[in-house]
């Protein structure tokens, strides 16, 4: 890891000159949270989190896992920017590279006009999607939108117009992907949807919607997929899944569930399609979450990490992909300069053994909170692959109650209190995504600091 040591902590007058000579009159006794805080909010339509609980980041500082407000408090980020920073803030090799193609001409549109890097890019990240058969890649600018260029495709290939989702699911707030989101009403109460979906349980053990344990599953949550088909009509362009389901909750699935799920979507003839906008980019271990279930899906969305921070997304699919030409872009889609930028972050996730790294460090972290949860009777699962876990903050171990008021101070007690970033998911869940340089050290810092926030708020 290479952070530096900083012994400066407010923006410094470098970084005000900046925003003065931008127009802005701004100085050092404006730097408070509660200033920022306040003018955000006349400003900003909103926030998707709670300004009681996250102060004003400073955008001028900040190093691997560490991030600091705009009044100089540092914390410990387990976020990742929700999985966006692979390799955490500023990381000194990623900035030498940037600054080495600060002169490419990087304003051209990437899927309107050829240009060598978005190609070899599509190369890339065909070449490390599962499966042998022949693809083709979309670049999109967001997760929602790769998620979208797959269903257009499937839409396109198949001539069917409805997709399986499930619930909990998060696949994007915009337009098609909204209708496959079902994480949280006030994601898409009152939008129209915009296509018809067959909507089943997540595979969800710890609580199995068909009151089964492990031991005696039958996979009632695939038998229900086939009696929703039979019922509801099996005219499916494509089955959307997680790997594992983030925003609904940190949940993982089991392997022989993902299968099951899969051969119906097979024997119905409609595609399969990843979304690994969070689980994916090596994060859980393999390049692909789906690896870890067996199964070689027919689309893969991707997003977060693969821009190394920058707006990128990519849809995978089956070659031709689409019908014919112009049948989906985006202006802004892998312009050169983000291309070369998330090709290194491939290069060098790989140099670096980052996915091994991963499972190592993630195993050492879910071992960490299994202590905490033999300690406390409100943790109730801890669960993840790799470096995308979740702690499910329970009313006892016995009844499994949900406790969301207590999962809330939890995560405001870690953050105002402990100085960890960190970040709710689903209705009781703590969720840890944080970046892949990562340290055993951090971990244990990490475990501490939770500790804390839960024994406090008990
Ligand atoms: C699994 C999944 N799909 C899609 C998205 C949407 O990505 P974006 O916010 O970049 O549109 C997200 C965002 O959290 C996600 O977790």
């Amino acid at each position: 890891m290479t952070c530096q040591s900083l012994d400066r902590i407010n923006m410094d007058e470098k970084h005000i000159k900046i925003l003065k000579d931008l127009g802005f009159d701004i100085s050092q006794k404006d730097l408070t949270n509660d200033y920022w805080k306040k003018r955000a909010a006349e400003a900003l339509a909103l926030t998707t989190q709670d300004r009681d609980v996250y102060g004003c980041l400073d955008h001028t500082v900040g190093e691997g896992v560490r991030i600091f407000d705009i009044e100089g408090t540092e914390y410990l980020d387990v976020t990742g920017g929700v999985a966006v920073r692979a390799l955490g803030l500023r990381y000194k090799p990623y900035h030498d590279f940037e600054a080495s193609i600060n002169d490419v001409v990087h304003e051209l549109p990437g899927m309107d006009f050829d240009a060598i890097p978005q190609t070899l890019l599509a190369e890339r990240v065909a070449g490390i999607t599962p499966g042998n058969h022949k693809k083709r890649v979309i670049f999109t600018t967001s997760g929602g939108r790769a998620v979208e260029g797959c269903m257009k495709s499937a839409m396109d290939l198949t001539g069917r117009r409805r997709f399986v989702a499930f619930r909990p699911a998060f696949h994007g707030r915009t337009g098609y992907a909204l209708a496959l989101t079902s994480s949280n009403s006030k994601h898409k109460s009152g939008f129209p949807q915009g296509v018809d979906v067959i909507r089943v349980f997540y595979p969800y053990c710890y609580r199995c919607p068909y009151g089964t344990t492990e031991e005696d599953c039958s996979l009632e949550c695939v038998e229900a997929l086939r009696y929703a088909l039979e019922v509801e009509g099996n005219d499916i362009a494509a089955t959307v899944m997680e790997p594992l389901c983030g925003e609904g909750g940190l949940i993982v699935p089991p392997a022989k569930a993902v299968k099951g799920i899969y051969d119906l979507t097979k024997e119905i003839g409609a595609y399969f399609m990843s979304d690994e906008v969070q689980a994916g980019m090596g994060r859980t271990g393999k390049w692909c979450a789906i690896e870890n279930h067996g199964v070689v899906p027919d689309y893969i969305s991707m997003g977060k990490a693969i821009g190394g921070g920058y707006p990128m997304g990519a849809s995978i699919g089956p070659a031709p992909m689409f019908t014919g030409g112009a049948r989906h872009s985006e202006t802004f889609s892998a312009e050169p300069k983000m291309s070369l930028l998330s090709l290194w972050i491939f290069k060098h996730l790989e140099d670096g053994e980052y996915l091994k790294k991963n499972v190592e460090n993630g195993e050492y972290l879910k071992k960490r909170f299994n202590e905490l949860k033999d300690k406390y009777e409100v943790i109730g699962d801890v669960r993840g692959l790799g470096l995308m876990i979740g702690m499910e903050i329970v009313k006892d171990k016995k009844t499994k109650e949900k406790a969301r008021k207590l999962r809330d101070s939890i995560v405001k007690n870690a953050v105002q209190k402990q100085k960890l970033w960190v970040l709710g998911a689903g209705q009781n869940v703590i969720r840890f995504t944080p970046s892949y340089i990562i340290t055993r050290e951090n971990i244990d810092d990490v475990t501490d600091r939770l500790d804390k926030a839960i024994r406090e708020e008990m």
